[in-house]
């Protein structure tokens, strides 16, 4: 499973990439007010830093300024993916975007009708939200594993970028469905570090280590 980082801080960005832990990133509107940055300069700077596919949003409603919104942030860099929302007009952007060679990714996908259309549409990553579903009672990982049989069904190539993660165990719950790529904030993919017994454990051999004096270097 790819990791893409959910955030627009490109010093959270670079940690990861450092690490081999970004194959691509994805950006919001909410997440470029939060950065408080330019969005053509701050995605210019994420593009420079992740070889990997990286989501701007455009944010008309219609499908024609979405198609100008997406050619016009596709200039900032060639691992530009065009986000558009899953709405009928974003469902005819991304037709109409798609077949101009360009990746889009169609988000707030809550759905698995939503996703069989954006397939067809072209898309090349859809994005069911998780945690937004998982926030009014219904099961958003659920929605990963309906998209992942019915794109195995019929060998659709879109890829399924789950989205909304709020947890470490929605990574791995992710990826034992066979999600294509899980995005999640920095904060979510440091945590799947974290153990209890592995603190524990390590504690116990440095209190040991302690006791025989040594050093390795
Ligand atoms: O990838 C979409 C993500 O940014 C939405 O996450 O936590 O705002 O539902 P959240």
């Amino acid at each position: 499973m790819k990791f893409f980082v959910d955030t627009a801080d490109v010093d959270a960005i670079r940690e990861l990439n450092e690490l081999g832990m970004a194959d691509g990133v994805t950006t919001n509107p909410s997440l470029i007010m939060k950065s408080g940055r330019d969005i053509r300069e701050v995605t210019k700077e994420i593009c420079d830093i992740v070889d990997g596919p990286v989501s701007a949003e455009t944010v008309a409603t219609d499908a024609d300024g979405m198609v100008a919104e997406g050619r016009e942030l596709a200039t900032i860099a060639d691992n530009i993916a065009i986000k558009v929302p899953l709405t009928w007009a974003g469902l005819k952007a991304c037709r109409t975007l798609a077949g101009e060679g360009r990746m889009v990714n169609v988000t707030l996908c809550f759905s698995a009708n939503q996703a069989i259309l954006a397939a067809k549409a072209g898309a090349a990553f859809i994005s069911p939200f998780i945690g937004r579903l998982d926030d009014i009672n219904l099961d958003g990982m659920q929605l990963i594993a309906d998209i992942r049989t019915i794109y195995d069904n019929f060998n659709f190539k879109t890829n399924i970028l789950a989205a909304s993660i709020r947890s470490a165990n929605h990574m791995s719950e992710a990826a034992l469905i066979g999600a294509d790529v899980a995005t999640a904030p920095p904060d979510v993919i440091k945590k799947m570090a974290s153990h209890p017994l592995t603190d524990k454990g390590l504690d116990a051999f440095l209190a040991d280590w302690e006791k025989t004096g040594q050093k390795i270097v």
